[in-house]
């Protein structure tokens, strides 16, 4: 057992593990390239330990790396956890940290890494015997200190010494109360998983930020009977117990405090926080990359249809250059400038916001179906064996992506006695999930169509929709986009089968018309 835990980073992420760990009982050493933001951990951990009094182990901070490596001898092999930011900045780190790392240590790292990166470290380091595991950590700062949900992958023999470890802090699920923690798979699989977390989590936001647009400026409902409606969706039925959907109603009904604003820069103590947030929203620091775009790209080369996923990132990164958006909007004249109509009786309300719950819970389904495409896609090509059950069972607590319904709906199709030997790598044939796209394909459908006379926007509802539509359609525009492709390029096409008989089937074979003969 370890006893003392090295933590590199100590952002907002990283102090909170430190605290978390400590709690658990672990001595800490923690460094930061920045010695301010080592010194404010130390004054965090201090405070929280005299209000609470909860910290079981010593948290030490080290302004110099070596010092804080050769605080790690005495704990051999010893466990680092790096909560630092992809790329460069980690690379640079395990540099410094080479030296002092010996055989059997373990470093995991906790950022948000792109797996490539990751199984780069592991390859170099697996020279020296030193253990680098890619591990996802969800759930925002506060669940790094009261539970996060992890996705370590890597060695797995590695990964199983320091599981009792990270299943005491992980984030457990309230009904089997089993941590949110396991191995997920060799080599870069746990990053990967978590990437697609994000990927999920963009989908996802885009969707409830959707609902919440058409709920407050097209149905003209105020803030707080916003998040009424938030709370009874999280309370009960198929969005009961799905994060973003909770603190959505936390959100819409957080009145502003002197206190809350941690600037403190004349907030002001009237009205909603809502009204001072900004409908900008940047990726990473320098809005260049990222899971979100990470995910996209991943989609787009292992060629997995993931369109509520991409969508989100795409309105995501519209969004992040507000200056340029604006300037657009003058020169367009369109949306903005048109009133938004007040068009729901209370009548139409009630059955438009039945509608509207089963459209977002629909949309988010399409999110998980394109997230789990991709990760048994990644699997298969990159031989990761990922189980798509402790997948969902992970995310189950602690992380962005909790929702209740839908793991309940889908954890036993992966793990049930009469689970499929062969890896499900469309997760729309599954009876159970084609049933619920089926069922709230309709509301889905008004939804897109109100909200599209209302001016409203619906960029990843109207994808999830057209994404049913077209995963599950029996012929697609695409039959004259062959035809145009074989005009200009002799790109070839099949033909239907001969005698017609089953649509799926289609006859084999290159060929070419010459639409146009010489
Ligand atoms: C989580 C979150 C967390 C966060 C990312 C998103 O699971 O706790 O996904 O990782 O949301 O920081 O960051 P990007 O700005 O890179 O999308």
């Amino acid at each position: 057992t370890y006893k003392r835990i090295g933590i590199v980073g100590a952002g907002n992420m990283g102090t909170m593990m430190s605290l978390g760990f400590a709690e658990q009982g672990l001595d800490v050493s923690l460094w930061d390239i920045s010695n301010e933001n080592v010194s404010q951990a130390i004054n965090m951990a201090k405070e929280a330990q005299e209000k609470e009094k909860l910290l079981k182990g010593k948290i030490e901070g080290f302004r110099d790396i070596h010092d804080f490596a050769n605080s790690m001898k005495g704990d051999k092999p010893a466990v680092y956890i790096f909560s630092i930011t992809h790329g460069k900045p980690a690379d640079s780190v395990m540099e410094k940290i080479w030296d002092y790392l010996t055989e059997g240590d373990i470093i995991l790292d906790g950022g948000n890494e792109h797996y490539r990166n990751t199984e780069r470290r592991q390859k170099a380091l697996a020279s020296e015997n030193v253990h680098w595991v890619g591990m996802g950590v969800s759930g925002g700062y506060q669940s790094a200190r009261r539970g996060p949900s992890m996705s370590p992958g890597g060695n797995k023999e590695a990964i199983e010494k320091v599981l009792p470890l990270l299943e005491k802090f992980a984030a457990k699920d309230p009904k089997s109360e089993k941590p949110c923690v396991a191995y997920i798979g060799p080599r870069g699989a746990g990053h990967f998983v978590k990437m697609v977390h994000n990927g999920i989590e963009n989908g996802m936001l885009s969707t409830i930020s959707e609902a919440w647009s058409i709920m407050h400026k097209s149905l003209r409902m105020p803030y707080d009977e916003i998040g009424e409606v938030f709370k009874k969706w999280d309370s009960t039925g198929e969005l009961r117990d799905t994060y973003l959907v909770q603190i959505g109603s936390e959100i819409c009904r957080t009145r502003k405090t002197p206190s809350g604003d941690k600037k403190g820069e004349g907030a002001g103590t009237a009205g909603f926080v809502l009204d001072d947030v900004l409908d900008k929203v940047v990726q990473d620091d320098d809005n260049s990359e990222g899971t979100g775009y990470w995910t996209v790209s991943e989609a787009a080369l292992r060629h997995v249809a993931a369109p509520t996923i991409a969508t989100g990132h795409f309105l995501r990164v519209a969004s992040g250059n507000r200056d340029q958006r604006l300037r657009v909007a003058e020169n367009l004249k369109i949306l903005d400038n048109i009133p938004v109509p007040q068009e729901a009786t209370q009548n139409i309300k009630k059955a438009f916001l039945e509608d509207l719950r089963r459209a977002v819970y629909a949309s988010f389904l399409c999110s998980f179906c394109q997230g789990l495409e991709l990760i048994a896609r990644a699997s298969k090509d990159e031989s990761w064996d990922i189980d798509l059950g402790t997948c969902i069972r992970i995310w189950r607590a602690g992380c962005i992506i909790q929702a209740g319904h839908i793991a309940d709906m889908l954890e036993p199709v992966f793990h049930s006695d009469n689970a499929q030997e062969q890896p499900i790598m469309n997760i729309k044939l599954i009876d159970e999930v084609s049933s619920v796209l089926h069922e709230n394909f309709q509301p889905l459908k008004n939804v897109v169509l109100k909200a599209m006379e209302w001016d409203n926007y619906v960029p990843s509802l109207s994808a999830s929709l057209e994404y049913v539509k077209y995963a599950g359609g029996t012929m697609l525009p695409t039959q004259f986009m062959e035809a145009e492709m074989d005009y200009f390029g002799a790109h070839s096409y099949d033909r239907p089968h001969a005698n017609g008989e089953d649509p799926g089937k289609t006859e084999k074979g290159a060929h070419h018309y010459e639409w146009k003969p010489a």
